[in-house]
C-alpha cells in the first residue's frame, strides 16, 4: 500500500471510482476498514457510500464533529483511541468521508496511527472535491492557526462522487466555487471566463468544472508534491485569506468566514498588490472585483481589524526567514512565488477592498 509516494495517486469519479475502489479492497484485503465522517456526512451521505462498497471485509464508522473549531488535535487523539480500541492495525485502511476538515485531519490521523496506514479520500463538499482531498496535504490547526501541525501524504486514491453535492448548502458551494476562481486565476484565462459566466452555466456542467479544477491542481501538485516552488501558486489569495479565516475564527462578534468566503477576500486583496508590484492589469483587478463582491459581497475591516490581521500573517506556512512570501499574479494565468510586500501597500489594499 501507501509507501509514501512522492507523486499524486488517482483521482477517480463517480462509477468507474466505486468499481476501482472495490477493485483496491479486493486486492489489498485491509485487515479492517475504518470510514470517519463528521456528523453531516453521517446523517446524508454514510448510507449512500456504504451502498457502494462491495466487502464482506468489517466496516466499523468514526465519527467528528463538523465543523473547522473541530480541526485540532484533540480531535486527532480522539480518533486515535477509537482506532486503538477496535485494534486498528498497520493493515488496516481510513476512508475519508468528508469535507476538507475530514479529509485533511483523517489523512493526517490516518498516516501517524502506527507510524502510517492506508487512507483514501471520498470528498463530498465542492471545496474538498476541487482542494482539499487532492495532493496530499494533511494536517490540524493549532489554536485559531490554520493548519500549522500536518504532513504531505499522498492518499491511496481520491473518489469523486459529485452527487454528495446535492445536500450541501448553499454557502458551502460558495466556499468551493472560490478555490476554483483561484485555479482560473493562477493557471489560465480561458478558464476563469468560463467559471465566472454563471448566466451560461448550469449543474450539468458541474463535473465538468470540478474535472477541469482538479486536472489544473494535479498538474502543478505532479510538478511539485512537497511544495517547494511551483505548487505555493495553489496559495494564491490564501496570505491574507487564512489569516482573515483566523481572524474572524476567534473574534466571536465577527461573521464566521467559510474557507473559501475569506479566500475570496484575500484574492482582491492580492489582486492588488499584484497590480502594484507586478503590472498586473488594472482592467482585469476591476472586473475580479466586481464579480467576486457580487458572489461574496463585501467584509468591514476596521483599522484595528487590518493590524491584527496582519500580525496573523507572521504565521503563513509559506514564510522563510521571518519574511512573508506573498504569491502573486502579472497577469491571469501568470504566477510569481516568494514576493514580499511592503506593510504599506498591503495598508492600500484594504483601502481599495474597502472602497470599490
Ligand atoms: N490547497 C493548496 C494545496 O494543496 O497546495
Amino acid at each position: 500500500m501507501n509507501d509514501f509516494p512522492a507523486s499524486l495517486n488517482p483521482v477517480l469519479y463517480t462509477e468507474k471510482g466505486y468499481d476501482k475502489l472495490n477493485a483496491f479492497l479486493k486486492k489489498n484485503d485491509p485487515s479492517k476498514i475504518f470510514v470517519l465522517v463528521d456528523s453531516n456526512t453521517h446523517s446524508n451521505c454514510l448510507s449512500q457510500f456504504l451502498q457502494k462498497l462491495e466487502t464482506s471485509i468489517t466496516t466499523e464508522v468514526i465519527e467528528i464533529e463538523s465543523g473547522e473549531e473541530f480541526k485540532n488535535l484533540q480531535t486527532c487523539e480522539g480518533v486515535w483511541n477509537v482506532l486503538s480500541e477496535l485494534e486498528a492495525d498497520r493493515k488496516s485502511l481510513m476512508i475519508n468521508l468528508g469535507g476538507g476538515v475530514v479529509t485533511d485531519l483523517g489523512g493526517f490521523v490516518a498516516s501517524t496511527f502506527k507510524r502510517g496506514i492506508s487512507f483514501i479520500n471520498v470528498p463530498t463538499s465542492l471545496l474538498a472535491m476541487v482542494d482539499a482531498s487532492v495532493g496530499g496535504k494533511t494536517g490540524v490547526d493549532l489554536g485559531n492557526l490554520k493548519n500549522q501541525i500536518g504532513i504531505i501524504i499522498q492518499p491511496e486514491m481520491v473518489l469523486i462522487d459529485s452527487s454528495f453535492l446535492g445536500t450541501l448548502p448553499a454557502n458551502e458551494m460558495r466556499s468551493g466555487l472560490a478555490e476554483i476562481l483561484k485555479h482560473g486565476l493562477i493557471a489560465s484565462e480561458e478558464y476563469w471566463r468560463k467559471v465566472t459566466n454563471l448566466a451560461d452555466l448550469d449543474l450539468s456542467d458541474l463535473d465538468d468544472i470540478i474535472k477541469e479544477s482538479v486536472d489544473i491542481k494535479a498538474r502543478i501538485v505532479k510538478k511539485d508534491p512537497k511544495e517547494k516552488n511551483i505548487r505555493k501558486t495553489l496559495n494564491y489569495g490564501h496570505t491574507l485569506g487564512h489569516a482573515i479565516e483566523s481572524y474572524c475564527l476567534t473574534h466571536p462578534d465577527r461573521n464566521k468566514l467559510l474557507h473559501g468566503e475569506a479566500i475570496a477576500a484575500g484574492m482582491i486583496l492580492e489582486t492588488f498588490i499584484s497590480h502594484k508590484l507586478q503590472d498586473f492589469p488594472e482592467n482585469k483587478l476591476q472586473q475580479i472585483n466586481g464579480l467576486i463582491k457580487d458572489m461574496y459581497g463585501k467584509e468591514s475591516f476596521s483599522a484595528d481589524d487590518i493590524s491584527e490581521i496582519k500580525n496573523l500573517m507572521k504565521f503563513d506556512k509559506k514564510n522563510e526567514r521571518g519574511n512573508i512570501n506573498f504569491v502573486l499574479l502579472k497577469d491571469i494565468g501568470a504566477p510569481v512565488v516568494d514576493i514580499t510586500v511592503p506593510d504599506t501597500v498591503i495598508d492600500k489594499a484594504f483601502e481599495f477592498y474597502l472602497n470599490n
